[in-house]
């Protein structure tokens, strides 16, 4: 498994695009450093993932979160269209990015939000995606197009769970972690449908990023602080590791979060 990350050089909670984020509210640049540097050796050594780096840059304290960068798919790098002005400089820069390592870079229409693999996620051959606060559903249409896979599109109802991987974790085809309130009931109903092993999350343990966590095979990482959520996976047989990432839920992000999927 490859995975992209951002070293957390320039993070910090400069702006407030989500419930979680309080400019009052500061990260320790130390701590944040240190978490991030522990969460990137349990994904390498657990997971196992080989963990490539894109440049943090100055004045975009977001980066960090590379989920949002866009979405790899297979030669393919799909450019994230972000909803948010502040965060719309991180483009370019995950752009050239791929397109120095040989991907096809891909554009969709200017005026359809869409926020990479922080709101879509792959759930054996079907995937899943969030609309409504970040990405909009048009988006998921073009990128069914560009994958030519059929995406379900799932309407998030939550500020505090605005992307759809603050929600919703597949392990495999049949299992996956999510939090009820998050959804709106036409969503629950499309995730009953197509997921046999649909398991929930308490509220306090959705608040921790339960569903934030990243899977690899049968190992998942994850933030300290979900004893039901890693529970109830032990019992299906998995694997889990958990790493403090308390600096980054200030800004509304964790593990996966931290995380983009290349292959
Ligand atoms: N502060 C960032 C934002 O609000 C956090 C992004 C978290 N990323 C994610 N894939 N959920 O955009």
């Amino acid at each position: 498994m490859q995975l992209l990350m951002c070293q957390p050089s320039h993070y910090g909670i400069e702006y407030e695009i989500n419930p979680w984020m309080k400019r009052s509210r500061q990260s320790d640049a130390v701590l944040a450093a240190r978490q991030w540097n522990e969460l990137q050796r349990v994904l390498a050594e657990k997971l196992p993932a080989e963990i490539h780096l894109i440049d943090a840059m100055p004045g975009l304290p977001d980066m960090v979160f590379t989920a949002n960068a866009g979405l790899v798919w297979q030669n393919k790098f799909i450019v994230s269209n972000f909803r948010h002005e502040v965060r719309r400089g991180e483009a370019a820069h995950s752009e050239q990015w791929f397109r120095a390592r040989g991907f096809e870079i891909v554009q969709l229409p200017e005026k359809y939000y869409f926020e990479g693999e922080g709101d879509l996620l792959r759930c054996g051959e079907l995937w899943f995606a969030g609309y409504h606060i970040r990405s909009d559903i048009m988006a998921h249409q073009k990128v069914a197009e560009i994958l030519d896979r059929e995406i379900l599109s799932l309407e998030l109802t939550s500020g505090w769970f605005y992307h759809l991987d603050t929600c919703f974790c597949p392990l495999s085809d049949k299992i996956a972690l999510f939090y009820p309130p998050a959804f709106d009931d036409y969503a629950k109903t499309v995730l009953e449908e197509h997921i046999p092993d649909l398991i929930p999350v308490p509220a306090n343990e959705a608040e921790r990023f339960a569903c934030n966590a990243v899977v690899g095979g049968n190992n998942v990482v994850m933030n300290t602080g979900c004893p039901v959520a890693r529970g109830k996976l032990e019992d299906l047989g998995f694997n889990v590791y958990e790493t403090a990432l308390d600096e980054f839920l200030k800004a509304g992000g964790s593990a996966k979060c931290l995380t983009l999927i290349m292959g």
